[in-house]
């Protein structure tokens, strides 16, 4: 009689325990239920300790019974363990990644036209044997200006409306200091610092007092250019610039010298080559405007006052030296109108190169 009054209470145990179990949704809820019945002081394992108290012939029937119901316990919340687990996945997969989709591009940075242009420069000369070298923007008037062969007073001054430093002033109250209006300075700094041969190219930031326009920035590149040696002739620098501008520009191009003025050179010159845009055919180019040559720098053979200036002897070493605005360069090489986009900060200008 007592037996079965145990068989009926295990089963209810079991029925009440899978019918919970059904309704549980997550996995603490499962943890919980565990607890309740399969746990140390459970129901179900109340009910096994309690079989030693039974009468001998109720034993073994009523834990046989009980060890059943506790196999089909486990079984049922191992697979609502399954269950609940495969609920979360398929969720999962509900919202899953379209991975049709096309993917969110990262945003690279890319080099300016300016640096583009000055590595191709650079890497130009690096070929024929010119060492890159850099030097100071905050500059001396002694090397910006006096060094090269442009005293104080000197009309030439006019060429390069300067940016003074309000620090320094000599003992005529002029201001001793100012960002470098162009790169030459560095010709005079390289011949103090070493004795010939050199050859170094040096691209720089230059600065001028200007209004802007399209064809003026008051921030802007220059790479400079100086051989020194003994017997460096004006064919040398023909030759040296020449193959710079084929190499620049196209095997085919020509190159004009024309006589200017640099104080710092004689003779000096500006260079032009022939228009690779319309090979000076076009009388309505839009990069040459019809006159078929294009300016790219001014040139010639060291001065003997700034040799002088550094304590080489004329009379034993010449060189020449060269200087060009990358920036133009770059306006010619991309049909680019106006300067002033290369420090505009535009976007849409900055992603076509
Ligand atoms: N420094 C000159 C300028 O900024 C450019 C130049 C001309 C540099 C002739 C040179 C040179 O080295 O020989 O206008």
């Amino acid at each position: 009689m007592a037996e079965n009054t145990h068989l009926q209470e295990l089963e209810s145990l079991r029925d009440a325990a899978i019918q919970e179990l059904e309704s549980i949704p997550d996995e603490s809820g499962l943890e919980a239920w565990r607890v309740e019945y399969l746990g140390r002081s459970g129901k179900l394992t109340q009910v096994l300790r309690g079989v030693s108290t039974l009468p001998a012939d109720a034993r073994p029937v009523i834990g046989a019974a009980g060890n059943k119901v506790k196999v089909a316990l486990e079984g049922r919340l191992g697979e609502r363990q399954a269950a609940i687990v495969n609920a979360r996945l398929d969720s999962l997969a509900d919202d899953a990644i379209d991975i049709s989709l096309p993917g969110r591009s990262l945003a690279v940075g890319r080099l300016h036209p300016s640096t583009i242009i000055l590595r191709e420069i650079t890497e130009i000369f690096r070929g024929m044997g010119f060492q890159v070298v850099e030097g100071p923007e905050v500059e001396l008037d002694r090397y910006n200006f006096e060094a090269l062969n442009i005293p104080k007073d000197h009309p030439a001054r006019d060429m390069f409306d300067t940016f003074w430093i309000d620090a320094n002033k000599d003992a005529e109250g002029r201001f001793t200091t100012l960002l470098r209006t162009h790169t030459s300075p560095m010709q005079a700094r390289i011949m103090e610092a070493h004795e010939p041969p050199i050859r170094v190219v040096v691209p720089g930031k230059v600065y001028r007092y200007e209004a802007t326009d399209a064809t003026h920035e008051s921030q802007f590149y220059q790479v400079e250019g100086l051989a020194v040696d003994k017997g460096i002739t004006f064919a040398n620098l023909k030759h040296t610039l020449h193959e710079f501008a084929r190499r620049m520009f196209g095997s085919e191009r020509k190159m004009r010298f024309r006589c200017d003025y640099f104080p710092f050179v004689e003779p000096g010159v500006d260079v032009s080559i022939d228009c690779f845009n319309c090979d000076g055919t076009d009388s309505s180019c839009r990069i040459c405007r019809g006159a078929g040559w294009l300016e790219i720098m001014g040139a010639g053979m060291v001065h003997p006052n700034v040799l002088r200036n550094v304590g080489y002897d004329p009379e034993v070493y010449s060189g020449f030296a060269f200087g060009m605005g990358p920036e133009r360069i770059a306006m010619l090489k991309y049909g680019i109108e106006d300067v002033r986009l290369f420090y505009g900060n535009d976007m849409r200008f900055l992603r076509q190169f």
